[in-house]
């Protein structure tokens, strides 16, 4: 299969880009968080498609994407106050919120659960090719099932040219992680997944928001499967060491002289790893350029060959707790603690 190269910029490609998903075809979009491999959320033959190609586990239910806020009213049962005053505040945008599903939604989008993630982009291009499909569109981040989630229409094509209908290129995602998803279908809030919007400023309108990992264990219940997964891994083994510059630099050198490593390292710090091959994401304490930097950065690694990656721990707030979630997870939650100071 030949994949197309659509330019997000042009009306007639996004037209394009509609055709191939009311017919049935998988393109991947750009939103605002990450590139996402869509599918008519309605149409279960394309979702078949679209988990076997992206290798994921069928367990994993997926966000169902609209281009307008209202259009989610006939794939939930009902919109809850906190859900309407979310919309309000934080849509387009992104914050991906879970309800119970309607009848409507195939039970492959949601992977058999009761409950439909639902997400209105920011991202223009996205909203502009929802419309075109005429549908509203699943769309995982658009990686095959483990790896980094794309940021580019590169790194998409690089991972699926030749397997999908079309790439819609909408330019390197600004937030470049994914959104967060608070379930609202149950008695609390509970935020699952940290993304582009943060607890902080969810908590400022919702009170008794609960954060997952702070559940008691018995009701660790409900959390996204798609976390449970091993997810956003470069190839070789990564390890988040937590101390001052100095500290994390003296540690990874000593290692250093028995094995090939490599660095994730903040602008700047290249410069503490002599002789040792780095990739810097983003500047230390700013969560937004980090956020940004990170999935390529974390591509990139895959080319040098190390056998051992390390990257100091990011301390901070906010945005930033989602950057560090996605280290986390992308080191398999492999830490070192050498001290709690970023200085
Ligand atoms: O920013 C994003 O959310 C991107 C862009 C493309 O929109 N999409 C994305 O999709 O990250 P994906 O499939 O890579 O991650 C969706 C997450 C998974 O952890 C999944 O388990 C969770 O959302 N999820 C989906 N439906 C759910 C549901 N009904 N209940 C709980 N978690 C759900
Ligand atoms: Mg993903």
């Amino acid at each position: 299969m030949n994949t197309l190269m659509l330019n997000g910029n042009r009306s007639n490609q996004l037209k394009l880009a509609g055709k191939l998903l009311q017919a049935g075809g998988l393109v991947a979009i750009p939103t605002e968080t990450v590139y996402g491999l869509a599918a008519n959320a309605l149409d279960e033959k394309a979702l078949r498609r679209l988990f076997r190609v992206k290798g994921r586990p069928a367990d994993n239910p997926l966000i169902v994407h609209v281009s307008k806020p209202e259009e989610i009213a006939p794939l939930v049962l009902k919109i809850p106050p906190a859900a309407e005053k979310l919309m309000d505040m934080f849509w387009p945008g992104p914050l991906t919120l879970v309800l119970p599903k309607s009848d409507l939604v195939p039970r492959i989008t949601t992977a058999g659960m009761d409950t439909v993630a639902v997400r209105c982009p920011a991202h223009i291009v996205a909203r502009r090719v929802i419309e075109e499909a005429g549908v509203p569109l699943a769309a995982p981040s658009a990686n095959h099932s483990g790896k980094p989630s794309p940021t580019t229409a590169v790194h998409v094509k690089n991972d699926f040219d030749g397997m999908i209908e079309a790439i819609v290129d909408g330019g390197q995602c600004e937030v470049g992680i994914e959104s967060t998803v608070l379930n609202l279908s149950g008695e609390h809030p509970v935020l699952l997944r940290p993304g582009g919007v943060s607890a902080e400023s969810l908590r400022a309108v919702l009170a008794d928001l609960i954060l997952y990992d702070e559940l008691p264990p018995e009701r660790r219940t409900m959390r996204s499967p798609g976390l449970k997964h091993r997810h956003y891994a470069p190839k070789a083994p990564l390890c988040i060491v937590r101390g001052t510059p100095e500290e994390v630099s003296d540690l990874i050198s000593k290692r250093a002289r028995h094995a090939k490593v490599g660095v994730l390292c903040f602008n700047e710090e290249e410069k503490l790893y002599e002789g040792i091959e780095t990739v810097a994401y983003g500047n230390r304490g700013d969560s937004a350029s980090l956020a940004s930097g990170l999935f390529d950065a974390l591509r990139q690694l895959d080319g040098i060959n190390a056998i051992q990656l390390y990257t100091r721990y990011p301390e901070g707030q906010g945005l930033m707790t989602a950057v560090r979630d996605r280290l986390m997870r992308a080191a398999d939650y492999h830490t070192i603690t050498l001290s709690e100071t970023d200085e």
